[in-house]
């Protein structure tokens, strides 16, 4: 629902820009005092200096909040999640705490192999519903744009029905939430196709890659192109053919081992490549000149024990990193953003002005919205967050803490209790 909205006496800071920021831009953030800010129909149509008629309350055919000096940010973006599944892995989760990895459990027909199993014999609704209440939490942390993928089904009509959820989730009328919907039908080889890697790539490209285009159902392409999952020469020709048919591109990339998934994105001009715990320095530099947004997920090193992912060096190579949950009920079973804005500054090196533009305009460049959202600015989507301090500072220092006070989607007010 599109709203009127003036919120005046703000401390508003944005990244500014149409494109992600890369390097050193990253930490330059537009700041504006006792700044007002006016949503008409939904879309920002004034930034700047308090004007001198603002007035509390509802004026002028505009719902007026006196933000009280508190700091106004973009709304933030999760450019990378698994949000519609079935199921859960706790039990996953207890085998890795004795100590066995992530990809033995799934060598052995666990992991993905399981929640494809759980999603499979789930309804649409029960799926939706699930998925549903994911996006409600979203709200509470400040989340007005999220990505979603599909890639527990695997087969032909479970993914067409993952896509589907997304669609019909985002096309509700009253949606907190926008959606980007991406097609991870590689995601794992399903068990029927096992020992037959290239046939299944073979389904994705001759079957399911038409339909989700023919019904408009996915903007991106993703593969977890991975030592023992699909190739880099199968991720390759996946990705060549989505891309011929006009999908965008994604890559899970060197998360486990340095395969050149880095170099892989580069090469074919993807919108990002995600994970990047093992990316070597010449596919850090390969991103950097082809500006494939890095997107580094810090939730997952975090839950699977790894290394995170090399964001100073990304970022000193002119790179433009995103930050996203990668909620997914395997290898990082939380959408938290608190947690992921405390893991990226301490230990990950970034600057908070670094994070707030790795999860405002750069998330929204890794799902193609940055002309439309991510920064505060005339023309793109009332889309805002209402910190509960004058100081963004209090983001990192919450430790896995909310501190978003209120959540501004196209103009309309979700307030957050505490
Ligand atoms: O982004 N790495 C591959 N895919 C997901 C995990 C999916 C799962 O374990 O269910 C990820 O981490
Ligand atoms: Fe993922």
């Amino acid at each position: 629902m599109k709203e009127n909205l003036v919120v005046f006496n703000a401390r508003i800071a944005t990244p500014l820009g149409s494109t992600a920021r890369k390097g050193h831009e990253m930490g330059e953030l537009h700041i504006i005092e006792n700044g007002t800010v006016e949503v008409t129909n939904g879309i920002i149509t004034y930034v700047g200096p308090h004007r001198g008629i603002e007035r509390e309350g509802f004026h002028w055919g505009y719902y007026q909040y006196n933000a009280h000096g508190k700091c106004l940010l973009p709304g933030f973006v999760d450019s990378h999640t698994h949000f519609v599944f079935g199921g859960e892995r706790s039990e996953e989760f207890s085998w890795r705490l004795k100590g066995e990895s992530y990809m033995s459990i799934m060598q052995r027909g666990g992991g993905i192999a399981s929640t494809v199993k759980a999603t499979r014999a789930q309804s649409f609704d029960q799926l939706r519903t699930k998925a549903e209440g994911f996006l409600k939490k979203m709200t509470a942390m400040g989340i007005t744009t999220v990505e979603g993928k599909s890639g527990y089904g695997l087969d032909y009509d479970t993914e067409l029905m993952q896509l589907e959820i997304m669609r019909s989730l985002d096309t509700n009328e009253k949606k907190q939430v926008d959606i980007v919907s991406t097609f991870l039908g590689a995601h794992a080889l399903p068990q029927e196709y096992a020992g037959r890697a290239d046939e299944y790539i073979d389904f994705l490209i001759k079957v399911m890659l038409p339909e989700i285009r023919k019904k408009d159902l996915a903007e991106c392409c993703d593969v977890f192109c991975e030592e023992g999952v699909f190739s880099i020469e199968q991720s390759q020709r996946l990705m060549i053919a989505a891309k011929e048919m006009g999908f965008l591109l994604k890559f899970h990339a060197d998360e486990i081992v340095s395969l050149g998934g880095a170099e892989l994105a580069a090469e074919l001009n993807a919108l990002s490549a995600d994970h990047l715990l093992q990316a070597s320095d010449a596919g850090i530099c390969a991103m950097a000149e082809k500006n494939v947004v890095a997107t580094l997920l810090p939730l997952t090193a975090f839950a699977l024990k790894e290394p995170y992912a090399r964001a100073r060096d990304m970022i000193n190579a002119g790179c433009a990193v995103a930050l996203a949950t990668d909620l997914n009920p395997g290898s990082c079973f939380s959408g938290s953003i608190p947690l992921t804005i405390a893991l990226a500054c301490i230990y990950m090196g970034l600057t908070i002005e670094e994070v707030i533009t790795a999860l405002t305009l750069n998330g929204a460049a890794a799902v193609n919205r940055a002309d439309s959202i991510g920064s505060i600015e005339v023309g793109k989507k009332g889309d805002m967050i209402l910190l509960n301090s004058d100081k963004y500072n209090v983001l990192p220092y919450y430790i896995g803490m909310n501190c978003v006070e209120v959540t501004i989607k196209e103009g309309r007010m979700y307030l957050n209790k505490f």
